[in-house]
């Protein structure tokens, strides 16, 4: 298979036929746009829109009273816990998409073996076993912790909504049968970024919330999501190195 950064067919630029630059240009001028107004119209509906919108969801209500009574406690601190459980939906969202992305990968890999084995360093298959299995269990951790402050795992929290439309682009580009490894592995890197950021946070959250043990068990996922970050980060650039001929 040929690499799509390799020369070819590619009839998207105004170069490919010079002669018919000039009739393009003409037919720019006369064209009529297919609606009136400009971009401050196209501003002045937006601006409506949010000033008319709801809020994308709320936190639920912890079920249990185990849950209520928690959260409750931590009100009258002042604090408010729901952002903790707000967090908590959305880094469920962003492992469950995570552990997808990578099964992807690995399928994508299983078929183009010969653009594993060309990556130059060399790709490991194993790693990216491993690293889709700590996805999987990074899942099971915050649903145990969900679980453990008596709300429920199960609700799609505003952010889990919001991370889980995120990660829609994310997941289309890399179940595209046509995208490379070395495309698949930006797009990997992509979501490894936010993973390593959002354990951060949410590390930070659980301490100031005083969820100390759940704070201290966030900190080993976090410590195999800094390897992925890490070790993705150089497989992208070794396998665009390579790709360019350099090393
Ligand atoms: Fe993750
Ligand atoms: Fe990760």
């Amino acid at each position: 298979m040929n690499h799509s950064t390799d020369a070819g067919m590619n009839k998207t630029g105004i170069d490919m036929s010079p002669i018919d630059i000039k009739e393009l240009l003409s037919g720019v001028e006369a064209s009529e746009p297919s609606s009136q107004g400009d971009e401050q119209t196209l501003a002045a509906y937006r601006r409506s829109y949010i000033m008319e919108a709801d809020p994308i969801g709320f936190v639920p209500v912890p079920g249990s009273l185990k849950g209520a009574a928690k959260t409750g406690m931590q009100k009258l601190m002042g604090k408010k816990p729901e952002v903790l459980l707000d967090k908590l939906g959305a880094r469920l969202a962003f492992e469950r998409a995570g552990t997808r992305l990578y099964d992807a990968l690995l399928d994508k890999c299983s078929v183009r073996s010969d653009e594993v084995a060309g990556l130059s360093g060399g790709l490991s298959l194993d790693r990216l076993r491993e690293f889709r299995n700590e996805e999987a269990q990074h899942f099971m951790l915050v649903m145990e912790a969900i679980k453990d402050l008596g709300a429920d795992p199960t609700a799609v929290t505003p952010g889990a909504d919001i991370d889980g439309v995120a990660s829609i682009g994310l997941m289309q580009v890399m179940t595209d049968p046509r995208t490379s490894i070395a495309q698949s592995l930006h797009v990997l890197l992509i979501a490894e970024l936010a993973d390593h950021d959002g354990w951060q946070l949410l590390i930070k959250l659980a301490e100031e919330l005083g969820q100390d043990d759940m704070a201290g068990k966030f900190r080993g996922a976090l410590a195999e999501e800094g390897q992925h970050l890490t070790t993705i980060r150089e497989f992208v650039e070794k396998s665009c190195m390579s790709e360019a001929g350099v090393s």
